[in-house]
């Protein structure tokens, strides 16, 4: 069952580019849907859209983001659909945010406001939605919340700054997920963090769909080897679009789309100290977003590229059970 679903989804960055107005195509058609009980990880390199595609599952555009065209729809617990991209700025913040979809988003540690003690924190985020929650009953449900995710009570009266990095993420993951959101979308949560930590911050994650505080996650990561320990399933991103899709297993052992088979070979054939120095292991440059090449936009880089690539983009169709890809090689004529 669908928690969450994204339908021909489209959002553009607008820009002036010597007076002229272009748009930055960094979610582009895209189809996606996350289901209960489900941790999908979101994995492509820097600039692909994740970021952008996580607003927009939230329905959260701002300018210069614009949304082009598509439904982002919210199955909650009770069976109610909620059809975020037909709601107002308002109506999301007081009803939808927080409490049916909760977002940490990237370097949410350093976006705390350093002059808040998290207690603080807390009830701002539940007054959002009830003007009428009592301070002490939002620090009691605060403290047990944090209890239950391994982490001492009093942290509720710390300021973030006197939390460690581990700490003032996993705090972060504790207070955004307070009102038990169906779906919970985490943005490179682990990257600023060192091996140990980022393990125990894996934990926490797993611990919130285990003791189901909430139903679904979105794990956004350009780095496999970390998502592919917590996710069911894996989307591949690149350059505005999804290209795969499919569960980790499939995706680890047996990656469809060239694109895949290159960020696998990357994690698998290559030394952590040379990856570390920031060896690519797929030669070239994603495409630009502003005019992006018609036909496939991983053309350029494919060592299995066809005529028809160029020409004609590939559509995501269905391949196997529960497996999308979208690459030439696997339409048959
Ligand atoms: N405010 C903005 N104005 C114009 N273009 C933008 C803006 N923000 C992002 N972009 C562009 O949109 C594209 C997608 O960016 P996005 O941040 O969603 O990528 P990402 O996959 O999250 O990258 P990273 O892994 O570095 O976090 C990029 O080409 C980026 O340059
Ligand atoms: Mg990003």
């Amino acid at each position: 069952m669908d928690r969450l679903t994204l339908k021909n989804v489209s959002a553009y960055y607008r820009q002036l580019i010597v007076n002229k107005e272009v748009y930055v195509r960094a979610v582009d058609d895209v189809s996606l849907s996350v289901k209960k009980g489900e941790v999908l990880g979101l994995v492509g390199e820097s600039g692909c859209g994740k970021t952008t595609l996580s607003k927009v599952m939230m329905m959260n555009i701002n300018p210069p983001l614009e949304f082009i065209k598509g439904e982002v729809q919210l199955t909650r617990r009770d069976g109610e659909v909620i059809r975020l991209h037909k709601m107002s700025r308002r109506l999301l913040k007081n009803f939808v945010w927080g409490k049916n979809i909760s977002i940490v988003p990237q370097e949410a540690m350093s976006a705390l406001m350093p002059t808040l003690k998290i207690k603080r924190i807390a009830y701002d985020l539940v007054r959002s939605h009830d003007p009428n929650a009592k301070l002490e009953d939002v620090v009691e449900r605060l403290e047990k919340r944090l209890e239950e995710l391994g982490l001492p009570d009093y942290i509720a009266d710390r300021y973030p700054f006197e939390l460690s990095g581990g700490m003032a993420q996993r705090t972060v993951i504790a207070v955004a997920t307070l009102l038990n959101p169906e779906v919970l979308i985490v943005d490179e949560p682990t990257s600023a963090l060192d091996v140990l930590t980022q393990r125990i911050v894996l934990k926490t994650l797993a611990d919130l769909m285990v003791k189901n505080i909430v139903d679904s996650m979105v794990f956004i990561t350009h780095d496999i080897a970390i998502v592919r320990q917590i996710a069911s399933r894996i989307a591949v991103m690149y350059a505005g679009k999804i290209v795969e899709s499919a569960p980790t297993e499939d995706i680890i052992f047996n990656p469809l789309h060239p694109y895949t088979k290159g960020l696998i070979e990357s994690i698998t054939s290559l030394e952590p100290e040379v990856r570390k120095r920031g060896v690519k292991y797929i030669p070239g440059q994603p495409p630009q977003l502003i005019n992006p090449p018609q036909g496939c936009r991983f053309a350029d880089r494919c060592s299995f590229v066809m005529e028809k690539c160029k020409k004609e983009e590939p559509p995501l169709i269905k391949i196997g059970e529960g497996r999308e890809v979208a690459c030439w090689l696997y339409v048959k004529r």
